[in-house]
């Protein structure tokens, strides 16, 4: 009697129990880098010490392969998983984008292909396999030569193919963004250097196969092919997942940094500042510089602060509700909506102009009516953005009537928005350098510019609760409100670029000119950093003119040089904007002047504090004493053929290092000239 009902148990329980899989089956898995990982490798691939996966190097003709070391259970009684995988891949061709030949992730059911070739075979066919329906190969390419016998696109596509390279879809290697209701695809580059994120999503009952390309870690909304495939008859049930690489007469390096897959569901998300990436190569074949190691427990605390950044990214990616921490933070947290309103959908009609970090919108605040400026700051990585929000937070509830009022802020995905006070009257710098006709400052207007932003950095560095470090102090950053105050804009937003954007990129991190000399050494920040950049201003606003003019005669070329030698002929105040002549109080003048030297001084201590600047400036203190000779035998002449002040650098973040680019230490020893700088930085 039971041996019926114990057949249908068996029926039904069939297909449960051929899931019956290898106890160490893992149908989710994550590579951050390949270091010390259980993978299998075949051919020319190896891991490197920095824990990139290699697969070829630029050797013709290599063949290189990585698998997951087990296979996994694809197919089902015909029912083919959903699955779905990201991986981080660079490629750096022997000639700029002249390499070859590609990389393609692939679904086998075996990790050897006999008699496979390399070069467009990719290492997985040959003449004599390819197109054999037999070989149940399922793989993805992202091929940098156009092989006309595959009928290839172009030689910088991605492809989908099965058991062949004739691809059954293929388009140029692009990303692709919904901005504003339409579709933009941008180019790029398979085989530029750059990493680049790739994901691969099936979902079985509709077949859709999907493929994004990115060069962040954000997954764009539109993928690059999304198209329906039937996989039923390509699959095995059992199948390896891995890479293939292959070289020819053209050749390329292909690194593989991490990779994540999931069956039946989202893998793990990758991201590009948690793996090894490949230094930034153009950076090295440019830079003729040194490296200036930070220490290893310096580099540590960055590892442990990108670490726990990290995880709050991931907090934060995950979705966009308000975080518990977010709330804890006065001042005011707007809605998006609120702001999208207040700009008319940040309308290009209401941009102000382009900050350091981002653009900056007017804005009528729905419910008050009162204007703002609305700040918008892209920070892809949100690395130390809580960090930040944490400072911005703080600072907003900063008073002073010479800084600008933060009224809150906003975060949505990969935008930080903030909401400043509306400064109805721009920034100093265009009043300064570029004055339409008849608004050239008046003595006056200046003195009271100056004496305010002394004013709010005094606040910053001695009178608010905590050391503020501003970092930025330059003539854009300087904001005039309706009566001609200076108000200081923009702190800690360095901060948050010094904690570290993009890891494949570089970010100049404050401004030639008001870079203290002995911030290329130690890179910190300091009050005494922040004492020199505003000594660069004061020597601007008093001369009227930029800290390096290279339409100016030789030896006015460098600002503070030529203002020492006019010091150095007891006749400092020459110096003064020429188009103040006969208009200005020389006293104030002069202890501008002066005032501007001592801050720009080279070494740190020989720097007044804000507060004696203030004093100075309010004539409570007498005008700081200038050594006659500084001009010949201290630092200031010469420094400008100084190597450290020569330099223009860049904060490579990745590296966790300072990096170093001048013409002064290796130019033979001559001597980079003002012009040479000038031209370095505009290639910057
Ligand atoms: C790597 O994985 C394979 C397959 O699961 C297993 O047999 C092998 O023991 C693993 N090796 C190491 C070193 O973990
Ligand atoms: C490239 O890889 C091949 C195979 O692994 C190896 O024989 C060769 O020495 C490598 N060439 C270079 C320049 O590293
Ligand atoms: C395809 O491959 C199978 C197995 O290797 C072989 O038996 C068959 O002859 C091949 N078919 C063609 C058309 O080459
Ligand atoms: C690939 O396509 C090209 C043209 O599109 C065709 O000439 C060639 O025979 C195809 N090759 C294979 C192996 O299917
Ligand atoms: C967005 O679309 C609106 C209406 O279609 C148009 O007026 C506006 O210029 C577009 N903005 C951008 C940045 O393309
Ligand atoms: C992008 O690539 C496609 C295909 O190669 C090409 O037709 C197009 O002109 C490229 N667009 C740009 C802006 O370079
Ligand atoms: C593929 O992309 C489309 C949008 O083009 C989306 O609707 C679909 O959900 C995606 N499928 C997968 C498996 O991600």
């Amino acid at each position: 009697m039971a041996s019926p009902t114990l057949k249908l148990l068996c029926f039904l329980l069939l297909p449960f129990l051929s899931l019956n899989l290898p106890s160490s089956y893992s149908q989710n898995f994550i590579y951050n880098g390949f270091h010390n990982s259980n993978i299998t490798l075949t051919g020319s691939s190896q891991i490197k010490r920095s824990g990139i996966l290699q697969l070829t190097n630029v050797t013709s003709r290599l063949i290189g392969r990585a698998f997951y070391p087990e296979p996994l259970r694809f197919k089902n009684l015909n029912s083919v998983s959903s699955f779905s995988t990201s991986f981080v891949f660079t490629i750096v061709p022997i000639i700029p984008t002249k390499g070859g030949h590609g990389l393609a992730f692939i679904i086998s059911p075996s990790t050897s292909f006999i008699g496979a070739l390399p070069s467009q075979y990719f290492g997985l066919f040959n003449a004599q396999t390819i197109g054999n329906l037999s070989n149940h190969v399922f793989a993805v390419e992202f091929d940098t030569v156009q092989d006309y016998e595959f009928g290839d696109i172009n030689d910088n596509h991605v492809g989908v193919d099965i058991d062949n390279l004739n691809s059954t879809v293929a388009e140029p290697a692009s990303v692709k963004l919904a901005r504003n209701g339409t579709i933009t695809a941008t180019n790029v580059s398979l085989q530029g250097g750059k990493p680049i994120q790739a994901w691969i999503e099936y979902n079985s009952p509709s077949n859709l196969l999907n493929v994004t390309l990115s060069l962040t870690s954000d997954k764009p909304e539109i993928p690059l092919i999304s198209t329906t495939i039937d996989l039923s008859s390509a699959f095995e049930d059992y199948m390896y997942v891995g890479f293939s690489s292959s070289t020819g007469l053209l050749s390329s390096s292909h690194y593989l940094s991490g990779w994540a897959f999931r069956m039946n569901g989202q893998p793990q998300p990758l991201f590009l500042s948690h793996l090894p990436l490949l230094r930034d190569t153009k950076n090295i074949a440019r830079s003729k510089g040194f490296i200036i190691g930070v220490s290893i427990s310096a580099t540590l605390l960055v590892c442990a602060a990108i670490a726990a950044s990290l995880y709050i990214a991931w907090k934060l990616k995950r979705a966009d509700v308000i975080e518990e921490w977010e709330l804890t933070y006065g001042p005011h947290r707007f809605s998006y909506k609120e702001l999208r309103m207040a700009t008319r959908s940040f309308s290009s009609k209401e941009l102000l102009g382009f900050g350091g970090f981002g653009k900056v919108y007017r804005g009528v605040l729905p419910g008050s009516k009162t204007m703002v400026a609305v700040k918008r700051v892209s920070h892809e990585s949100k690395q130390g953005l809580r960090e930040f929000v944490a400072e911005i937070a703080s600072i907003g509830r900063m008073r002073h009537r010479n800084v600008v009022q933060l009224q809150g802020w906003c975060r949505r995905r990969g935008d930080l928005l903030l909401v400043y006070d509306y400064m109805r009257n721009g920034s100093l710098d265009k009043y300064i350098f570029e004055p339409e006709e008849g608004s050239v400052l008046k003595w006056a207007q200046r003195y009271k510019i100056i004496r305010g932003v002394a004013a709010g950095l005094l606040y910053l560095h001695e009178e608010w609760e905590q050391v503020v470090v501003h970092r930025d102090v330059k003539a854009s950053n300087v904001l005039l409100d309706a009566d001609m105050n200076g108000r200081l804009g923009d702190f800690g937003l360095a901060r948050l670029y010094e904690h570290g954007a993009n890891a494949h990129t570089t970010h100049v991190v404050g401004t030639l000119g008001y870079l203290a000399p002995e911030l290329t050494r130690t890179g910190r920040s300091t009050t005494k950093t922040d004492v020199y950049a505003y000594g660069a201003l004061l020597l601007e606003v008093a001369c009227g003119r930029r800290p390096i003019e290279a339409k100016a005669p030789p030896d006015e070329m460098v600002l503070v040089e030529w203002v020492w030698e006019c010091h150095a002929k007891g006749q400092i105040v020459m110096a003064g904007d020429w188009r103040l002549r006969g208009m200005y109080d020389r006293g104030e003048m002069e202890a501008v002047l002066r005032l501007g030297l001592a801050c720009s001084s080279s070494a740190p201590e020989g720097r007044p504090s804000m507060r004696q600047v203030v004093q100075v400036l309010d004539g409570d203190a007498p005008l700081p004493e200038l050594g006659l000779g500084e001009v010949n035998n201290d630092n200031a002449s010469s420094r400008l053929y100084d190597e450290d002040y020569v330099h223009s650098y860049t904060l490579s973040t990745d590296q966790g290092s300072f990096e170093s680019r001048a013409g002064g230490s290796t130019g033979g020893g001559v001597p980079l000239s003002p012009l040479a700088l000038l031209s370095e930085r505009a290639g910057l």
